[in-house]
């Protein structure tokens, strides 16, 4: 399986990401360089591109990719540090920044990346590999109780309850440490027609949690604050509804300019608004993207102007 990604709403997320020739972009998960090539192919000479990817073999493709690129920077760190890497770039404001959402398909398709239920693997799931505790560490260590939470909450999976307790019952004998040895478990208290979809959703709950993912979510979303530029965009692209109603609550919050009680006499919290929603309703692929790209089918995209 060679190191790939089609990039989803490639066209429609630069068209409203990119104002200006000259500007200065931030693209918070560049994967396999689809956006951020995107986005070099309408900047002038002077214009920018500060990537940054978790993972390590998507940061190394890139950096070959874009040998040579002067105006590319690349960064192998979490996006919630979007703050920091603008104080180590010298950048006081982007002109712009993007977010692409969730894992690639080389990270969903490929045995080496561990990501999936669909290749036999050691059951890891870290994005980054310098966490400290892998998927395995979690359903061999924690409790029951807590399994079944991060299943039900991250997966929205309504049998958590009894796939922990066969995890808490399986790893009295031996510790959990293949995807195979977890799908099977999961099969064995899943009714088949429905296997397939409770695999995706335990894994992706393992995945969200072991890396935080909604949590460096709302980080990026606060830090980008600091560092977006008045008058330019913040898009965002997400593949599942738990990050969706985080990026969509965000802007609703940011967007208010008062949150005191509606009787109140006159306000007194001092908010400000600190965007406005450029997409009343998310974006999503057309039908002939979704036909090319099957993967593009739960993108939704949403954008919002820093005021
Ligand atoms: C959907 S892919 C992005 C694809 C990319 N836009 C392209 O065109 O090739 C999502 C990427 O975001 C990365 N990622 C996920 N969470 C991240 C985070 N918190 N910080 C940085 N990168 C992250 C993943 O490793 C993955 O490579």
């Amino acid at each position: 399986m060679g190191l790939s990604h089609t990039p989803v709403l490639l066209r429609e997320s630069i068209d409203y990401l990119v104002a200006k020739k000259s500007g200065v972009y931030f693209e918070g998960t560049l994967g396999f360089g689809g956006h951020t090539q995107e986005i070099l192919t309408r900047l002038s000479g002077t214009g920018r591109v500060v990537s940054t990817d978790v993972d390590s073999t998507a940061f190394d493709y890139c950096k070959k990719l874009f040998d040579g690129e002067k105006r590319v920077s690349l960064y192998n760190y979490n996006f919630s540090l979007i703050d920091v890497i603008a104080k180590i770039e010298s950048i006081e404001f982007f002109d712009g920044v993007l977010a692409d959402l969730g894992v690639s398909s080389y990270q969903l398709d490929n045995a080496a990346a561990g990501f999936s239920y669909k290749v036999n693997t050691e059951l890891d799931l870290r994005l980054n590999k310098s966490l400290r505790k892998t998927a395995a560490d979690f359903i061999n260590l924690e409790t029951e109780k807590m399994i079944a939470d991060v299943i039900f909450e991250f997966g929205e999976e309504k049998n958590s309850r009894k796939i922990a307790r066969r995890i808490s019952d399986f790893r009295i004998n031996k510790k959990i440490e293949t995807t195979d040895e977890l799908k099977k478990i999961i099969a064995s208290v899943t009714n088949p027609r429905y296997l397939t979809k409770t695999l995706s959703r335990v894994f992706q709950a393992l995945r969200i949690y072991v890396n935080d993912e909604l949590g460096e979510l709302r980080s990026f979303l606060e830090n980008s604050m600091s560092v977006l530029k008045k008058g330019s965009r913040l898009v965002v692209i997400s593949y599942h509804s738990l990050e969706d109603r985080i990026v969509k609550e965000f802007f609703k919050y940011e967007n208010l300019s008062c949150v005191c009680p509606p009787d109140a006499p006159i306000c007194t919290c001092g908010k400000v608004s600190r965007l406005n929603i450029i997409t009343k309703k998310p974006i999503t692929p057309s039908q002939s993207e979704i036909e090319i790209n099957k993967r593009a089918h739960s993108a939704k995209m949403r954008v919002a102007e820093r005021t």
